[in-house]
């Protein structure tokens, strides 16, 4: 048994006078280039700014570190989907809302994010951003798509190996339509309906 309860973790956390324990993790998935990232970033800072204890993981800091041994088989993929989930648990567990944003395509690893959270009785919620592929083609701001139409990168999502949309995702974002900002205040919305935020 722990010497340290989720509510006495919660009382040193936050700057709201009720001082929950508002552990969970938001998992933005969809396409390269779709805007999760910048998102993700847009939240924590929007949080944090707030008083609330907040932390973004993504690909920059996972794949470079703990990850660095994985690529892009749908095999490693799903590992990477493993390790990434148990790291938000441990944040979430820890207090913060911590904010995950991978393409993580395959639908299996998702419902695996999330059984992983469930199992901990941490909130876990599926954002999915919703950003038609034209668009991300378009916007290509790593050059990636260029690469993969090529042929150079023959795994990379929506080119050479598949996108499986949310079923049934707690959100979807459509990031064409909305600017950031507007993006933040639907998942800020979507946190404040479920009681993660006061
Ligand atoms: S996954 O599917 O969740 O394991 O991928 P993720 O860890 O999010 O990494 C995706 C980012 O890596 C770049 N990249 C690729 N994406 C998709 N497919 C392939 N083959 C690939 N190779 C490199 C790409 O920049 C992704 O970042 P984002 O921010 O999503 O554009
Ligand atoms: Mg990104």
């Amino acid at each position: 048994m722990r010497h340290v309860s989720r509510e006495k973790r919660g009382q040193i956390l936050g700057l709201d006078p009720q001082k929950i324990f508002r552990g969970c993790t938001v998992w933005f998935t969809g396409l390269s280039g779709a805007g999760k990232t910048s998102l993700s970033f847009a939240l924590e800072e929007l949080l944090v700014s707030n008083g609330i204890p907040a932390y973004s993981l993504d690909g920059d800091n996972m794949r470079t570190g703990l990850n660095k041994n994985l690529g892009f088989s749908k095999h490693d993929r799903e590992e990477n989907i493993r390790r990434i989930a148990e790291v938000a648990k441990l944040f979430a567990d820890a207090g913060f809302i911590c904010l995950c944003s991978f393409v993580s395509p395959f639908k299996s690893d998702r419902e695996n994010a999330r059984k992983i959270h469930e199992e901990g009785n941490l909130p876990f919620f599926e954002v999915f951003v919703d950003t038609p592929m034209d668009i991300c083609e378009q916007r290509d701001v790593k050059g990636l798509y260029r690469k993969a139409r090529k042929g150079l990168i023959k795994t990379f999502t929506g080119v050479g190996q598949e996108y499986e949309k949310p079923e049934n995702p707690n959100i979807v974002i459509k990031t064409a339509n909305s600017s950031i900002d507007e993006c933040v205040q639907m998942v800020m919305e979507m946190l404040l309906e479920n009681g993660i935020l006061p």
